[in-house]
């Protein structure tokens, strides 16, 4: 049985028969080594189709959501070659010729949105079913869209499918302000413009580290993308781009989750292959929970307290909290020696997890946006069921740091992010198995 491949069960089985057991109570100690980011993968794999040549991206994360997209070019008509030994994917665009992406393939994936930039940017015209992806409440593309009309693109949605077609065959560059620090619209923004005539600034750009690390990429093809990482990028077109060799940067949710593991449980534990800066907003609450931090810049070493101290905290956009680690910390704060408060102000549910884990004792009590969380001093094993990437996350640290067993269904939403988890968590003295 080969547990890197998360579909080993079968594909009957990964639509929710399989679970994790974990047996909780366990500090985790040791050294994990953290994966190329998902985020920045889904985010590469698309823009690599711009090239006339391949490319090869390395440090690919061996994740449920990568293969999905792989899957997806590959029935498109690009030749992907997948090495996961190696972590690299290849992807040569010559063969990929259309420009509809329908939605038996795109709803698979939210991020496959980003094919709307990708093939509006290489054809002038698209066709892209609307996405999926997790239902962490309402989640519009109005700022994809009205930057890509900016862009002089007319859009049209029928039947679920958004349609674009540049209104001269090239798009021309102009100045965009997003109205929410949107990071999908700001990559698909960049996609779309990269051919664009002329200069495309995108004002309240979102400035997480993927959206730098796609604008490296582009770059290393021969974009002119500059000020990425700040809210005001530049790109200005240009005619073609050449395959290259790309690394992605580390998953800094992965490095998170991983290190919030060690606070729930009492442990120790080093996270490697991290850009330490990438995890500012984490680091400075995982201080304020008691634990010391060594940062080493490429790896971070958290020693947690007995018990977490309270602390309040609200998702921002980078270089705030992010909102993907807030249902994590919730699972740390339901052990907290107090009340602690979290708000969460980019999604309007991405609470939903809460019930689950007040099935092994948290106490919790939600209100809009705002959750409060009443610090118990342990919680117990119950059977749970994941129904989100992040919550399923939450879920297993919890079940790491319970007492008795926990059983996880629900497991494919956690395989959709994080490589070899039942490895990495034994690696460090988790108790944990998976059950087809
Ligand atoms: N928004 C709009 N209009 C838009 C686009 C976004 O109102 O046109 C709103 C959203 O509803 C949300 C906020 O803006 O309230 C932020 O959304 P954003 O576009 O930044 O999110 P996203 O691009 O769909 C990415 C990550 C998410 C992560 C968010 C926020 C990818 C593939 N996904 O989503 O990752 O939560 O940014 O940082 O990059 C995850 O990894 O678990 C995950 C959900």
């Amino acid at each position: 049985m080969d547990h890197a491949d998360p579909t080993f069960c079968g594909e009957q089985k990964l639509r929710g028969e399989q679970k994790l057991i974990v047996e909780g109570g366990q500090p985790l100690r040791g050294s994990v080594t953290i994966s190329g980011s998902k985020n920045a993968a889904v985010a590469a794999i698309p823009a690599a189709l711009l090239a006339s040549s391949a490319s090869v991206i390395e440090n690919i994360p061996d994740i449920l959501d990568v293969k999905v997209f792989a899957d997806i070019l590959t029935e498109l008509g690009a030749l992907v070659s997948y090495d996961r030994n190696n972590r690299t994917m290849t992807i040569d665009p010559n063969a990929f010729k259309t420009s509809v992406a329908p939605h038996h393939l795109v709803s698979r994936l939210r991020a496959s949105y980003y094919l709307l930039g990708v093939l509006l940017s290489k054809f002038g015209v698209a066709e892209v079913a609307m996405p999926g992806g997790c239902d962490i409440g309402i989640r519009p593309i109005d700022q994809h869209i009205k930057g890509i009309k900016a862009l002089g693109a007319d859009v049209t949605l029928e039947h679920g499918t958004i349609k674009v077609k540049a209104k001269s065959g090239r798009l021309t560059g102009r100045e965009i302000y997003l109205d929410v620090t949107s990071v999908g619209a700001t990559v698909n923004l960049m996609l779309a413009a990269v051919f664009a005539e002329g200069t495309t600034v995108i004002e309240n750009a979102a400035k997480e580290p993927h959206v730098v690390d796609l604008a490296n990429y582009l770059n290393a093809m021969g974009a002119r993308i500059q000020g990425a990482g700040t809210d005001t990028i530049r790109i200005r077109g240009v005619t073609s781009l050449r395959g290259t060799r790309h690394a992605l940067i580390p998953d800094d949710i992965e490095a998170g989750t991983y290190l919030l593991a060690a606070v729930a449980t009492g442990g120790d534990v080093t996270v490697e292959n991290v850009i330490s800066k990438h995890l500012e907003s984490l680091l400075s609450k995982v201080v304020e929970m008691g634990a010391s931090v060594e940062d080493r810049q490429d790896s971070v070493r958290v020693v947690a307290p007995k018990r977490p101290k309270s602390v309040n905290a609200i998702t921002l956009p980078y270089p705030g909290f992010p909102t993907d680690l807030q249902q994590p910390l919730i699972s740390v704060m339901a052990l907290a020696d107090d009340v602690s408060l979290i708000q969460e102000t980019i999604y309007d549910n991405r609470f939903g997890f809460v019930n689950e884990l007040m099935k092994m004792g948290a106490r919790i009590k939600v209100d809009g946006r705002t959750a409060v969380v009443e610090g118990v001093t342990g919680l117990t094993g119950a059977p749970v069921t994941a129904r989100d990437l992040r919550g399923a996350a939450a879920l297993l640290i919890a079940a790491l740091s319970a007492r008795g067993i926990t059983e996880i269904y629900g497991v494919h939403h956690l395989d959709r992010g994080y490589e070899r988890v039942e490895q990495k968590v034994s690696a460090l003295g988790g108790h944990i198995a998976r059950v087809c």
